[in-house]
């Protein structure tokens, strides 16, 4: 059985299982019931097609590099690393990436307060969240968004506020690149209320593939330095960035930096996701904060994880490992652009990450085919597309957030 397959019942349908009691769940539960995820999910399950190509929700079907893996089980033979991480992290972890990142940051990152391990950048963004964004706080959010940020920032009580990546002209009949998508800079300090509290940014980007230039940084930095905001810079894909250069939102200036947290995944950086071991970087007195969130949420991050991932950081420096996924992932995005070339379809290619955005305008649905509710009430051409791709062909994608895309996740 597919481990990812898991069975759980709708909803909807709790009430009719036995157990019965008055035990209602928290506003907080129901927030983070039914997203697009789950929804895929269940269709995946549920389609006569099987086995699914899941192109929907990230899942890399391939092992992480060999030499974290050989790392990995080393690590587990050392009674040490069986056992609790110190709560920040396992020093090694942090003086590895202190080794690696300090330089793009042109400061010497201190292992110990300038750096927390989390349980993947997803604990590594709540954990930060939860430091400094209260209940009725503003958090900004370039659209379209990862959905993550908007659940985590209602489960805080904080209200997400859109501000628009807008697309390029042609967008229906050429092929673009995410880098054709654009932040209008008027947009961006129209959405600054006394209310705001913090910017979200992804770069590069999911799911554009966009990966924001100096420029545009620069600004987005200089906006939460005039207001006082703190810039959360979700780098999780910072090692995927082709045919264009990365700016790390940090490295800019000193004056963006001391207000900029940095999350990291270590999973996505070693095709390992399911390790769940990540990172945030930044200034002392931010990092404190999380610090202790963390140690509430997780109190520490798996410790053989940890272990395998100093070591493969530090050869990964060496052997060419960055270098060589970059190639990999680049060639597999093109695999899928040859076939969308071949049916017609324009497309947006990602320059970082794996994402690619889908125009399905062209596509034309049997009239006749029979749509649940759970797509029809989006009333968009996106949603159906996908359930029907995921019923009839077996492939998966997501909604995009405008009405004509899908989105394809090639990794
Ligand atoms: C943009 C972005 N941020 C954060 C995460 C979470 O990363 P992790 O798996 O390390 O928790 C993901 C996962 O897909 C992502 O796409």
């Amino acid at each position: 059985m597919d481990p990812r397959q898991i069975i759980r019942p709708a909803k909807r349908d709790l009430r009719s299982l036995p157990g019965k009691t008055n035990i209602e769940p928290t506003e907080q539960a129901n927030i983070a019931e039914g997203n697009v995820w789950s929804w895929i999910h269940e269709i995946i399950v549920a389609s006569p097609v099987q086995p699914v190509a899941n192109l929907g929700t990230g899942f890399v079907d391939f092992n992480p590099p060999k030499f974290v893996l050989e790392a990995y089980k080393e690590a587990l033979n050392n009674v040490e690393y069986n056992q609790y991480a110190p709560i920040t992290g396992l020093p090694s972890l942090k003086l590895a990436v202190s080794k690696i990142w300090s330089p793009f940051y042109e400061r010497v990152l201190n292992p110990d307060t300038d750096i927390c391990i989390c349980n993947g950048a997803q604990e590594a963004l709540l954990s930060s969240i939860m430091a400094f964004v209260r209940p009725g706080d503003e958090v900004i959010l370039f659209e379209p968004v990862f959905e993550l940020y908007v659940v985590q920032l209602k489960l805080v009580g904080a209200t997400a506020v859109y501000v628009p990546l807008q697309p390029p002209k042609g967008i229906d009949t050429e092929n673009l690149t995410g880098n054709d998508w654009r932040l209008d800079m008027r947009d961006f300090k129209k959405a600054v209320t006394s209310k705001t509290k913090a910017v979200i940014l992804n770069n590069p980007h999911n799911p554009l593939g966009k990966v924001f230039t100096l420029n545009e940084i620069r600004s987005i930095g200089q906006i939460c330095v005039s207001h006082d905001l703190l810039l959360i810079s979700d780098e999780v894909y910072e090692r995927i960035a082709f045919d264009t250069p990365f700016t790390r939102a940090a490295s800019i200036d000193s004056t963006i930096s001391a207000r900029t947290l940095t999350a990291i995944s270590l999973g996505k950086l070693f095709n390992a996701t399911g390790w769940r071991v990540g990172f945030v970087i930044g200034h002392a007195r931010l990092i404190h904060h999380i610090q202790n969130t963390h140690a509430v949420l997780a109190y520490a991050s798996s410790s053989p994880t940890q272990a395998a991932c100093a070591r493969g950081l530090l050869e990964a420096e060496q052997n060419g490992f960055w270098e060589e996924n970059r190639r990999d992932v680049k060639a597999r995005v093109q695999r899928i652009c040859n076939v969308l070339d071949e049916i017609g379809l324009p497309y947006v290619k990602p320059l970082g990450a794996y994402f690619l955005f889908v125009n399905i305008s062209k596509i034309k649905l049997p009239p006749t085919f029979k749509f649940p509710r759970t797509v029809t009430k989006h009333g968009s051409k996106d949603w159906k597309v996908c359930y029907y791709m995921i019923n009839e062909i077996g492939v998966a994608s997501i909604p995009g957030s405008c009405k004509s895309i899908v989105q394809l996740v090639t990794g």
